[in-house]
């Protein structure tokens, strides 16, 4: 059985992620890993928890050997939005840990899988139906790390023959943990909203398209792909995957088919709105399809439908 080491894991991703995989590999396979020990008791007491900064490679490299690792999923990362209000940080924690995992991976022979996003694409890239390879020219801190990690996990299979995979994910939907400063968690916050408000106010603008997926989806994702045949693989890292693509409005139409009195305003932030306008309307996803047999469970309505329904227990 794999010995797996998730970094990030008290994130949007890292929470989910983290109990699927307990569940899949066993809860003593699974070594939970983030910045600071915060209050997630299904995570923390479900199985071990490690306090580590992905910037400090002495403990990162004496956890793996601690615990016997071969496995890690590195979800550490200051995402987009934040990325624009701190671009130092974000620099450093997506490429210096990047760089720090990638290493220790190198030295200890563990295979390392870690997401890319639809931001390592930008305004000089065809924004449909986005290609898997294409120009990548993206103008934010968050998007130029993602493309230097995209290139780094190339280079370290390519160069020393680590095991690396991964996917360039859309914005993700969940109900569990709340998106940590991206540019899509607007298509989080409007399901709470209307729970509790029945009204959202948009800080994304109308007609904005962008790639979005459904938890339960990226995790699928995540597993299949570090399970999948290597010999298949052809791409490797940074596979764009696609579920659904939509525009705010699109998610109030659905919403109104639970709500029926929801309300949409907008209250434009320029510069989130940027970042959106940067990123593809939506990828083409057929290299993961053929490569590693990529196929999501849900669309905008399914998604919908059980969001709320989570939501309306989760907020009672
Ligand atoms: P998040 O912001 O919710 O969580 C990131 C976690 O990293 C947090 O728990 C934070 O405490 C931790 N962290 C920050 N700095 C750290 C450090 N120095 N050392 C250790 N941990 C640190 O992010 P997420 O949404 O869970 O994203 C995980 C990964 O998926 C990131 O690489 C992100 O770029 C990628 N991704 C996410 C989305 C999305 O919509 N959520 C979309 C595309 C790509
Ligand atoms: N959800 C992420 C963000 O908006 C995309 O990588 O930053």
């Amino acid at each position: 059985m794999r010995k797996i080491l998730v970094t990030g894991c008290l994130g949007q991703i890292g929470t989910e992620l983290t109990l699927s995989f307990r569940k899949v590999y066993g809860d003593a396979n699974v070594i939970a890993s983030d910045l600071i020990k915060k209050d997630v008791p299904a995570v923390i007491d479900g199985g071990c928890f490690e306090q580590l900064d992905v910037l400090d490679a002495g403990r990162l490299a004496a956890i793996c050997s601690q615990h016997k690792i071969d496995t890690i999923i590195h979800l550490a990362a200051i995402l987009s939005a934040v990325g624009e209000e701190k671009p130092q940080l974000a620099f450093n924690v997506n490429l210096s840990g990047l760089y720090n995992v990638l290493e220790v991976a190198r030295e200890k022979k563990i295979q390392v899988f870690t997401p890319s996003s639809i931001a390592a694409f930008g305004p000089s890239t065809p924004p449909d139906n986005t290609p898997q390879d294409t120009i990548q020219r993206p103008n934010t801190i968050y998007g130029v790390t993602k493309v230097a990690g995209e290139l780094l996990c190339d280079y370290y299979y390519t160069r020393f023959g680590v095991d690396t995979r991964g996917v360039r994910l859309p914005g993700l939907i969940s109900y569990t943990a709340l998106p940590g400063g991206g540019t899509t968690d607007y298509a989080v916050h409007i399901y709470y909203d209307a729970i509790l408000h029945n009204r959202y106010e948009s800080y994304i603008g109308p007609g904005t398209r962008m790639d979005m997926m459904y938890m339960p989806d990226c995790v699928k994702a995540f597993i299949t792909l570090l399970e999948a045949d290597p010999a298949r693989l052809v791409h490797r890292n940074a596979f764009n995957i696609a579920a659904m693509s939509f525009a705010p409005e699109d998610i109030a139409a659905e919403i109104r088919k639970h709500l029926p009195d929801f309300e949409l305003v907008y209250h434009v932030d320029p510069v989130r709105q940027a970042i959106a306008d940067s990123w593809p309307n939506s990828m083409d996803d057929s290299c993961a399809r053929q490569e590693w047999d990529w196929k999501p469970d849900y669309d905008l309505a399914s998604m919908t439908a059980d969001m709320l329904e989570h939501l309306k227990i989760k907020l009672a």
